[in-house]
């Protein structure tokens, strides 16, 4: 290494780091420090490597996160039951604030002020790598070649080409994707037409729920306090299972998500996921929530899950709000233990059964058959005092109100304009 300063880049080994390899060192004269973290997809660590090397990085560091990112970004989030918008799983959300620990993490290890990350001006990783890293080491500086080059795709392949940087752009997607073990983004080409369905190649991990298997495969998936400890009665880690469960329901087609979303920086974009696992880990763990939860507990869960989930996505991860939020679910957590029985079948994810020794459903309670245990008189003094307050309300508008106003609406009104 020179005597240069130098720079910490979150390196992935496609063209867009590539090429900031060789920009960040004529642009800033900074000794170049490629980091690649795996989060749980398993590339070739060593071949990335060494493509960082050929490119001209002073070195080449690597390391598998994939534990750390299950146990502590995944599995809150799943206890969180955090879902953007009500449906995105937040894979490429949540990898983000880890591997910009890891990059402030390495920066002090090498003596390095500046980190760099090849995120574009118009996205939100880029929001999430920068609040991280700024709250995590506020002397920190960052830069963002892509944010600050202003090239064109074609400008960086001539760019590469130039420099000698090979990178195979003959497999080039036509997409933008980001993928770790939660699930696979894709974004751009022929997805930016809102209008047009999503094209099969735009697909990786999972089939068209047409051709999908015409049987039902199950699996059941055991929690302790809302995190996944074994599938099909067989105890594994976090990694395995939820590779295993990315498999088996991807090959029936389930985890495809169409979302047209709102970003962090106001646009909306439409965004293409593939999240086999956490699909179903989220519809299995919401169900056990449902059947160990009481109701207003369950309601307040849902305003949690739904602050949670902006949170994450907003890269807000390092936040006081946050810890506050994760002690709650934690908390809330200890009565989600049990099994759930999920059937995969064409495309779909869905409860088949459930057991718990924390359930609160009571046969003896909910049937209509013999045996009910439920007290039906009751019933009686309990519709009167629940129905009083409407029941007053009703006397003194129907006195204090015109009649119009009372009776019942049966069109919406109507909204003139001025
Ligand atoms: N819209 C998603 C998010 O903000 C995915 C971003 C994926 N990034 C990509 N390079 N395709 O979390």
């Amino acid at each position: 290494m020179s005597g240069k300063g130098k720079v910490v880049l979150a390196y992935s080994g496609g063209l867009d780091t590539s090429v900031a390899i060789k920009w960040i060192q004529e642009r800033y004269a900074l000794d170049v420090i490629t980091l690649t973290v795996d989060l749980g997809t398993h590339e070739d660590l060593e071949k990335i490597r060494r493509r960082a090397l050929d490119v001209g990085a002073a070195k080449a560091l690597v390391v598998d996160a994939s534990d750390v990112f299950v146990d502590y970004f995944i599995w809150p989030a799943l206890r969180a039951g955090a879902l953007y918008e009500g449906v995105y799983p937040l894979a490429t959300a949540l990898g983000r604030p880890l591997i910009a620990k890891l990059l402030v993490d390495t920066a002090r290890q090498e003596g390095a002020h500046v980190v760099a990350h090849g995120c574009t001006g118009k996205g939100n990783d880029q929001v999430r790598f920068d609040v991280g890293i700024k709250t995590l080491a506020p002397d920190m500086q960052i830069i963002a070649p892509a944010r600050e080059w202003g090239m064109t795709r074609q400008e960086e392949m001539d760019y590469a080409a130039r420099h000698g940087i090979k990178v195979d752009v003959t497999k080039k997607s036509p997409y933008s994707t980001d993928e770790n073990i939660w699930g696979r983004s894709i974004e751009c080409g022929a997805l930016e037409d809102p209008w047009a369905e999503p094209p099969a190649d735009a697909f990786a991990w999972t089939v068209d729920a047409a051709e999908a298997p015409d049987e039902p495969e199950y699996v059941e998936i055991e929690f302790q306090k809302g995190v996944p400890v074994a599938l099909d009665g067989g105890q594994m880690s976090g990694v395995v299972l939820i590779q295993e469960l990315n498999r088996t329901a991807g090959r029936h087609g389930v985890g495809r998500i169409d979302h047209i979303e709102n970003r962090v920086v106001g646009i909306k974009s439409r965004e293409l996921y593939e999240a086999p696992a956490a699909v179903t880990l989220h519809t299995a763990h919401s169900a056990l929530e449902g059947v160990t939860m009481t109701r207003p507990a369950s309601r307040f869960k849902e305003v949690v899950s739904s602050h949670y989930a902006d949170l994450v996505y907003d890269g807000l991860w390092f936040s006081k709000f946050h810890q506050d939020l994760a002690a709650y679910v934690l908390s809330s957590q200890q009565v989600v233990s049990g099994s759930v029985k999920m059937k995969l079948f064409k495309g779909q994810a869905t409860k088949a059964g459930l057991r718990s020794e924390f359930s609160l459903y009571r046969k003896a309670l909910a049937t209509y058959d013999k045996g009910d245990q439920f007290d039906h008189g009751a019933a009686l003094g309990f519709i009167a005092l629940h129905g009083l307050p409407v029941r007053v309300q009703a006397q003194v508008l129907k006195t204090a109100l015109p009649e119009e106003t009372v009776r019942p609406q049966l069109s919406p009104p109507e909204i003139k304009p001025e």
